[in-house]
């Protein structure tokens, strides 16, 4: 049978089997049109910078930036770590929301790969204000570590999807420029920002000197990051990407899978947030909850009411419905591609009746 057929048909088939997977937007699968995508890719070997749909890739993601260049790497982690480590010395410091990915979730990175130090912010739900970043610019003096990079996460993970106000950007951004300080976002979802509060990614390039923005969560690819920035900024970057282990051969068969979810995955994220809204709509009734983070675009947490959030996941998964627990009281949904209009009707009901 043709490939893509046996494809096609397991494709149908898991999606009768009917788990509903909330754990992550990180969970999906291609379908037959990305995989038929991938399938058809014209490769090269992309460490002597001969892949050409690698190419293609970092060249449309720079040209939707209004960036001047860009790296295709393989994870998301890669590419804030990779930005972290080109913008800083060692000794220097990293300015970040206590509950950001690349402090919490990237194994001590900045200390491994960059011997940087950090400072934390206390933000509102991930987002840091301009005010905080002023506050925490430490002043030239030998005692203290040398302020070099801030880097924001938008939307944010551990704050619910919640998406950063541009202007606040804007201040942050003017601060570090007056500092001397770079400027670093965390994209992993930013299409999904964009979509939420109808913004382009130019807007966004504009910031920034540096951008890692994720194929492999909203899009929908099974892997891959690019990070966008400067010529010479992504020159060195790749030189980086080397030597974390990150040089690729014949990448162009998941590249093309981020062409094709650049081209066809982007606007239908606006069902994925209006199916999370009225799955927290519905959970937000409930006895077992105490409140529902505002939900603002894909992601959906909740805090229990006296009841280990585990027990609820646990109790969930018997009803073939997959969440996470975030923390001894805290559930987390994720809707993405994956995500049908039927499993939603199926889960409003199960939460209905729970
Ligand atoms: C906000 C954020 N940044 C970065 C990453 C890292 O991406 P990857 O899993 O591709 O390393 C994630 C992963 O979930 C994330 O949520």
């Amino acid at each position: 049978m043709n490939p893509i057929c046996t494809v096609f048909l397991i494709y149908i088939a898991e999606k009768r089997n009917m788990i509903i997977d909330f754990r992550s937007d990180t969970v999906t699968k291609p379908g037959p049109a990305m995989l038929k995508a991938m399938i058809n890719a014209k490769t090269g070997d992309d460490v002597f910078g001969e892949d050409p749909t690698i190419n293609e890739l970092e060249k449309m993601a720079a040209g939707m930036f209004g960036m001047e260049s860009a790296v295709f790497c393989p994870s998301g982690t890669m590419t804030n770590q990779i930005a972290i480590k080109c913008h800083t010395r060692p000794g220097d410091e990293v300015i970040c929301d206590e509950s950001a990915h690349v402090y919490q979730y990237e194994g001590g990175g900045i200390a491994f790969n960059s011997s940087a130090s950090v400072k934390l912010l206390y933000g509102d739900r991930g987002r840091i204000k301009a005010e905080q970043v002023k506050a925490a610019i430490n002043p030239d003096d030998d005692h203290k570590p040398h302020s070099k990079l801030v880097c924001l996460e938008n939307t944010s993970n551990r704050g619910g999807g919640s998406c950063y106000d541009l202007e606040e950007i804007k201040k942050i951004k003017q601060l570090c420029v007056q500092n001397n300080l770079s400027l670093h976002l965390d994209g992993a979802r930013l299409w999904n920002a964009l979509i939420a509060k109808k913004e382009t990614p130019k807007q966004f390039g504009e910031v920034f000197d540096s951008i890692s923005i994720c194929l492999s969560k909203g899009l929908g690819c099974p892997v891959g990051s690019v990070l966008l920035g400067k010529k010479e900024f992504i020159k060195r970057a790749r030189r980086i990407r080397k030597v974390f282990g990150g040089g690729m051969r014949q990448g162009g068969f998941i590249a093309a899978a981020g062409i094709y979810a650049l081209e066809n995955n982007i606007e239908r994220l606006e069902q994925d947030h209006a199916h999370a809204k009225l799955i927290g709509e519905v959970i937000a009734k409930r006895s077992m909850v105490n409140s529902v983070l505002p939900v603002e675009t894909n992601i959906i947490i909740f805090e229990t009411a006296n009841i280990p959030a585990q027990s609820i996941v646990d109790k969930l998964k018997e009803k073939q419905i997959l969440c996470y627990a975030t923390g001894p009281g805290r559930v987390r949904f994720v809707v993405h591609l994956d995500i049908t209009p039927e499993m939603v009707d199926k889960t409003i009901q199960i939460i209905k009746n729970f």
